[in-house]
């Protein structure tokens, strides 16, 4: 791991309290996942080996239309491979992948990324010899038969318009994972992941990248023109951030799952305590 996680704690100045949550400027009659909907994604029974290594022990998680459904866990935990495992980075040893109705287990990376699933990786993987706008045109690649990237990243990150130009390289690290961010959405997922986005970034920053997981769950981005709701999984080791975005939260120790509730819920089931042991 190259940048240093937050600690708990560390950008406490710029988040509100513990139940409170203005900064994101959560409306608190905001519309709920639709009852009875089944989840865009659904994760079952995930086993996954690396060599000899039991790293994933039976996982299951789902994520729905309209949440924000996080996965935390400290160092090594397993969280990476998870997502690789539901991106299909690496293929898992047994378990079932569903996206939207459809066994996506065995599919490629590549095959998901079409079906609608976004991915920022750990790290946020930019080309840095590539500008701004070309690490864009990547993403967009995915989505067939497109061709302009949709003006609304824009509005979510002005940043990136200002850099159009720039090596990705040179940008920051914050700006960096906007631009990973801005580049999985390009295609126009309905599910975006996203793994450990607040790792090293300055915590104005961080205020900026969940209000936009919030409004991209709550509104989403307009497709032909209509905005959709997304589903987002989000892993993190950032109590404070996770918390504030969290509809459903799951806790992983050494490759299982081993709690797991409403976001609103966190603190009185004591998940921070449970990430500090
Ligand atoms: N390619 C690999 N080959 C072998 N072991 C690996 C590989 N990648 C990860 N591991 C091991 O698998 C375990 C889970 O790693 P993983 O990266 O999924 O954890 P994580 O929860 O994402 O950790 P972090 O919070 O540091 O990102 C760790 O013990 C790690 O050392
Ligand atoms: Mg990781």
């Amino acid at each position: 791991m190259e940048d240093s996680a937050p600690t708990p704690g560390a950008g406490a100045a710029a988040l509100p309290p513990d139940g409170a949550r203005p900064g994101l400027g959560r409306p608190d009659a905001r519309p709920a996942a639709a009852p009875g909907t089944a989840p865009l994604l659904r994760a079952e029974a995930i086993n996954q080996y690396y060599g000899g290594s039991h790293i994933l022990r039976s996982v299951s998680l789902e994520a729905a239309v309209g949440e924000v459904t996080v996965v935390l866990g400290r160092n090594g935990v397993g969280k990476t491979t998870l997502l690789k495992s539901l991106m299909g980075v690496v293929p898992v040893r047994s378990g079932r992948v569903g996206f939207d109705g459809a066994d996506i287990t065995r599919e490629t990376p590549y095959q998901r990324v079409r079906r609608g699933i976004g991915y920022v990786p750990q790290g946020r993987e930019v080309f840095s010899r590539l500008t701004v706008q070309e690490n864009l045109a990547m993403g967009l690649a995915y989505k067939p038969g497109s061709t302009s990237l949709p003006t609304e990243l824009f509005e979510l990150f002005p940043v990136l318009k200002a850099m159009l130009h720039r090596r990705g390289g040179d940008l920051s690290g914050g700006q960096q994972q906007q631009l990973a961010i801005a580049r999985a959405l390009a295609a126009g997922p309905r599910l975006l992941v996203l793994d450990e986005p607040t790792e090293g970034i300055q915590p104005s920053i961080i205020k900026d990248i969940g209000r936009v997981i919030r409004m991209l769950a709550d509104t989403g981005l307009p497709v032909d023109g209509k905005p959709r709701r997304m589903a987002i999984v989000l892993v993190e080791q950032y109590y404070d951030f996770a918390e504030e975005l969290a509809d459903r939260y799951l806790v992983m120790e050494r490759g299982e799952i081993v709690m797991q509730g409403r976001g609103a819920d966190m603190a009185a089931d004591g998940v921070r305590a449970r990430m500090s042991i």
